[in-house]
């Protein structure tokens, strides 16, 4: 009821709405509707009120709770079961509990804040409160568990789909799913999945995207490495960014599931600013170098070596700088 009450005065926009409209539309009573415009008061919503007019809302929060982004979702099936608090450990590990005991396919799991956000290969996420978009996505998908890595692939053609829309075009793909811009950290994507070698149980998909972090918030080891859509110049509303994110990821998940991953691969290939350069690939056990040629279907980096072409499935890959010639 409160989404609907929200929603009600959005569609009024600066106009006044008496209480008894409110009853008289919603069919819900006048000290029902009091109650909740209390509780969005204290949720940060500020409105007008008028003893005559009734009450306007002039002023909502910048949040990702389920009332603001129920307020810009179109999506059919991502997001429409959403999991909200204000700070958790990790959207991951807290998506995973949500997977394990039956959340539905599509849900997704938002925080402000992590205070125990995590990286590929054990690494930390930083996840300051506010200042981006740390979510995970639950897919329950009909294919099969050897394609699951290529969702990740899928991610990142999905923001940058989005970034573009939102105004941001310098954004390319880092294999397998850093999104760079000007060569800094914007995205980090984090997949893992519960699986049998038959059937995906789920996958849980962490995406953060640094929007609001300013230089001056970033910890010593992130400065020069990591960027966010303020420090490129683009302002973005969080919840305006996320809604843009999910409608781009609910496209290509529903073309995997229907059509297969290939058109999507290529789609990553234009994205991509690892293909044709020279690159450092760091293994648990070994490092070489080579230049990157292309991805296979499945995804794998194809690295051109003076030993022969090496297939890399998993591993840190850094891009070389170009020498002057
Ligand atoms: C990387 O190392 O590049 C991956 C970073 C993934 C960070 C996101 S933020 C939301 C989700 N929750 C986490 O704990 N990690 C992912």
């Amino acid at each position: 009821m409160r989404n609907k009450i929200l929603k009600y005065f959005r569609d009024a926009g600066k106009e006044f709405v008496s209480g008894q409209q409110i009853s008289d539309d919603l069919h819900v009573s006048r000290t029902a509707i009091w109650k909740h415009i209390k509780v969005l008061k204290e949720r940060g919503y500020i409105f007008e009120s008028s003893t005559r007019k009734g009450y306007r809302l002039i002023h909502a929060p910048n949040l990702l709770t389920e009332l603001e982004l129920n307020s810009v979702l179109t999506t059919e099936l991502l997001g429409r079961h959403i999991i909200y608090d204000e700070a958790m450990t990790s959207t991951n590990s807290v998506a995973k509990e949500a997977a394990r005991k039956g959340a539905p396919d599509g849900t997704i799991v938002v925080a402000e804040e992590q205070t125990g956000g995590r990286g590929r290969v054990q690494r930390g996420w930083f996840s300051p409160y506010g200042k981006g978009i740390w979510f995970s996505v639950i897919w329950r998908p009909t294919f099969a568990p050897q394609d699951a890595s290529k969702c990740t692939l899928l991610a990142a053609v999905a923001l940058i789909r989005a970034f573009r829309k939102m105004g941001l075009t310098e954004a390319g793909i880092k294999w397998p799913n850093d999104i760079l811009v000007h060569e800094r950290k914007l995205v980090g994507i984090l997949t893992e999945m519960d699986a049998t070698m038959e059937e995906i149980h789920y996958i849980v998909m962490g995406i953060g995207i640094n929007t609001d972090v300013a230089p001056v918030d970033l910890p010593e080891e992130l400065r020069g490495k990591a960027t966010s859509f303020m420090m490129e110049g683009v302002r973005v509303v969080r919840k305006e960014l996320l809604a843009a994110v999910l409608v781009e990821l609910e496209a290509l998940y529903a073309e995997a599931q229907r059509d297969g991953f290939a058109r999507i691969l290529d789609e990553w290939r234009a994205y991509s600013v690892t293909l044709g350069r020279e690159v450092n690939v760091i293994m648990p056990n070994e490092t070489y170098s080579g230049t990157a040629r292309d991805i296979d279907a499945d995804g794998c980096l194809l690295v051109d070596t003076p030993q022969g072409t090496q297939r890399v499935m998993a591993g840190d890959v850094s891009i070389r700088n170009r020498t002057r010639e």
